[in-house]
């Protein structure tokens, strides 16, 4: 049998993209391996997002180099595809930059990877162009195997945000129909799969079409997935603050099975940063959203993205940012050190903050995130939560799986419980992950 070897970097709409490759190639026979020397077709699904994600294509691809080199001594042919945004946003140059790759695809065009791959027996190939049909009409059937999953609902993004290469790489914004979402999700929860991250670039700016013809909003598509028997939990991600609705806030309050989550990038504190992000909005309109969502949602877990060292920020402005953070206070975040792309409006920028300054404002801004995440995580400690149990633990008897919160836990009970929602107290606070016992005599008994 052949085997595919996927590797993906990035968001989570590239792990989806991933295993929709994995799908694809499935369907013509090919097992899914994680050992790359037995693959007889490796993909990389690149990300462009900042310089460092999109130079260690070029790294891996010196590797697989001389891994198929050497299976081709042994007589084994090795097809090596590069995929995603790198793909997107590099296209042909990546043939010349490196004489391994084999095919170049797009994120809009994986569904056609067989044929691509048939194609590269006599000549490389490069798809990246936009194509006319929808890659979703013509992927097959999701394999399940988890409890939880990633379902992209939206693509793209026409926000053009300053720093960004999404808008290029991923397009404008394209919202799949309420129909072909239901559809997806039915099968996944028949094949067990329990909670469902809905995905998009810009989810909250869903549009698609509903059943009725008219456009459905994001709170109107999860109101038909909670329906859906035997799914538990909804989450999506990720968002941007202008597309935050009054209905999205009221569906915090509303729809029981929204978990208690929400990633809302903010980027930056400042206002006039703000400004030449192309953000849209102000620090304190952001800190007037959440104030509303904490409204509805008191115990909403927090997350988002910051950029520092943004062209043209000062000491001052950076200052803005951390002040919004300590007024906020988040149960997580990711950060990043501003890195010039490419094609975006502010890599024409000259201003741009020295790397060592960079370096110190990052490391500022991740210890107060940090302290932040600690604190948070440490209130869980003493309190029951439902868990849902999403695997075997990383000991004998034990299981691991997620609060409402999004915190993975490790507590003992049987592997029949993976699956479903099991109380847990928690005893104690680790670095990575909570741990706890069952709070049930039944499970603990079980
Ligand atoms: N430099 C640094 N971080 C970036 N992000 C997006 N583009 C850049 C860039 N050029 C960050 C943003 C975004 C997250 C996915 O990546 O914070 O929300
Ligand atoms: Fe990276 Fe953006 Fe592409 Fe996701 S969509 S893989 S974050 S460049």
């Amino acid at each position: 049998m052949k085997k595919a070897f996927v590797k993906s970097y990035g968001c989570q709409m590239n792990a989806y993209d991933a295993a929709r490759m994995a799908d694809v190639l499935g369907a013509e026979g090919y097992a899914a391996t994680d050992a790359v020397e037995e693959a007889d077709v490796v993909i990389l699904n690149t990300c462009h997002i900042r310089e460092k994600a999109a130079d260690k294509v070029y790294s891996e691809l010196g590797r697989l180099r001389v891994l198929k080199g050497e299976r081709a001594e042994a007589g084994h042919d090795t097809k090596i595809v590069v995929a995603g945004c790198v793909a997107q946003a590099e296209g042909a140059e990546i043939l010349a930059r490196s004489s391994t790759v084999d095919v170049v695809v797009g994120p809009q065009n994986y569904h056609r990877l067989p044929d691509l791959l048939a194609r590269s027996r006599t000549k490389r190939v490069v798809d990246t162009e936009f194509p006319v049909e929808d890659k979703f009409d013509h992927l097959p059937a999701r394999r399940t195997h988890g409890v939880t999953a990633f379902l992209t609902v939206q693509e793209g993004c026409d926000k053009f945000c300053a720093f960004c290469v999404v808008p290029y790489t991923r397009g404008a914004e394209v919202s799949r129909s309420v129909e072909a979402i239901l559809a997806e999700a039915g099968k996944l929860v028949a094949g067990g799969v329990r909670e469902i991250t809905l995905i998009g670039q810009n989810v909250n700016a869903y549009h698609g079409l509903s059943r009725d013809g008219a456009n459905a909003t994001l709170p109107a598509l999860m109101r038909e997935l909670e329906r859906l028997p035997g799914l538990l939990r909804l989450r999506y991600t990720t968002s941007h603050p202008n597309d935050m609705g009054d209905d999205l806030i009221a569906a915090h309050g509303a729809i029981p099975a929204l978990m208690p989550y929400l990633h809302l990038p903010v980027q930056s504190g400042s206002d006039r940063v703000l400004k030449a992000m192309n953000r849209k909005h102000t620090g304190d309109a952001y800190r007037r959203l959440i104030e509303r969502v904490r409204l509805v949602r008191p115990d909403i877990a927090l997350s988002s993205d910051f950029i520092v060292g943004f062209p043209g920020e000062t000491d001052a402005e950076f200052e803005d940012t951390m002040r919004l953070v300590r007024d906020i206070g988040f149960a997580s975040a990711f950060s990043f050190k501003y890195s010039s792309r490419p094609g975006t409006p502010a890599a024409e920028s000259a201003d741009a903050v020295p790397e060592a300054v960079k370096s110190e404002r990052l490391a500022a801004l991740q210890g107060l995130l940090d302290d932040q995440r600690h604190a948070f995580n440490a209130a869980a400690v003493g309190t029951v939560v439902e868990v849902l149990v999403e695997k075997a633990g990383r000991h004998p008897g034990q299981v691991a799986g997620k609060t409402p919160h999004l915190l993975p836990v490790q507590f003992d009970a049987p592997a029949a419980t993976i699956g479903t929602l099991v109380p847990v107290r928690i005893v104690r606070a680790g670095s990575n992950s909570l741990f706890g016992e069952a709070a049930t005599d039944a499970a603990a008994a079980a």
